[in-house]
C-alpha cells in the first residue's frame, strides 16, 4: 500500500493530535530504519497504522482480545495496552496489512517482548521519541537512539516502567521481560 492510501485510512480513525504523532512516528521510524538497517517500507507501514485502534470503544478492544489469541491476562492491566494488539488484528481485518512482521510491530508496540525484532525496536522507540514527545528523559533517549538501539530502547522500557511504579500503577508484566531480556543480552 502506498503512503498517501494508508494516511488517508489512517486519519478517519484519529484526532488530529494523534494524526499528527503518527506522523512524527513515521518520520523517526523510518531515520531509525534506515540508520539500524531494519526494511524502510514496513518501518513506515507499521508506523502509520500503530495507534490506528487507539479511540475504539474499550468494549470493542475488549471484545477482540477476548475472541482472539492474545493473552487474556491484557485485560487484568491498563486499558491503554489493549489498543496495541486489538489493533494489530483490525488493522488486518479492516486495513488489508497481512505482513506479520508490521502487524507484530503493531501488536508490541506498547508492551514490547522478549526477543524483539528489530522492526518492533524501530516501531517502539519511535513512538517513544517522535518530535512531538515532550516528557522528563525523553532527549537523553533520543540521544541515545542516534548512538546504540538496544541502550535506547532499554533506557525507553525503564523510563515507562519507572513511570509507572513512581504513581503505584501495575506493570504489565511483558514490560518486565522486555526489560529483563534486552539488558540480559547486553551483558553477554
Ligand atoms: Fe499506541
Ligand atoms: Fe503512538
Amino acid at each position: 500500500m502506498e503512503r498517501e492510501e494508508a494516511l488517508k485510512i489512517v486519519k478517519e480513525q484519529l484526532t488530529d493530535h494523534r494524526y499528527q504523532h503518527t506522523l512524527g512516528v513515521m518520520e523517526t521510524a523510518i531515520a531509525l530504519a534506515k540508520q539500524y538497517g531494519a526494511d524502510e517500507k514496513k518501518a513506515e507501514a507499521a508506523a502509520i497504522f500503530h495507534d490506528y485502534a487507539k479511540f475504539r470503544p474499550k468494549d470493542e478492544l475488549k471484545q477482540i482480545i477476548l475472541s482472539q489469541k492474545f493473552p487474556q491476562n491484557l485485560l487484568e492491566y491498563n486499558s491503554e495496552l489493549w489498543h496495541a494488539p486489538a489493533g494489530a488484528y483490525l488493522v488486518e481485518m479492516e486495513a488489508g496489512i497481512k505482513d506479520k512482521e508490521v502487524l507484530e510491530a503493531i501488536r508490541y508496540h506498547t508492551s514490547g517482548r522478549s526477543g524483539m525484532t528489530l522492526l518492533e525496536k524501530v516501531i517502539y522507540l519511535a513512538d517513544y521519541i517522535e518530535p512531538g514527545r515532550h516528557f522528563p528523559g525523553v532527549d537523553e533517549v533520543r540521544a541515545l537512539a542516534k548512538v546504540d538501539l538496544d541502550t535506547a530502547l532499554i533506557q525507553a522500557v525503564k523510563n515507562t516502567i519507572l513511570f509507572l511504579l513512581k504513581k503505584n500503577q501495575p506493570v504489565y508484566p511483558d514490560s518486565f521481560q522486555t526489560y529483563n531480556d534486552l539488558v540480559m543480552r547486553q551483558e553477554d
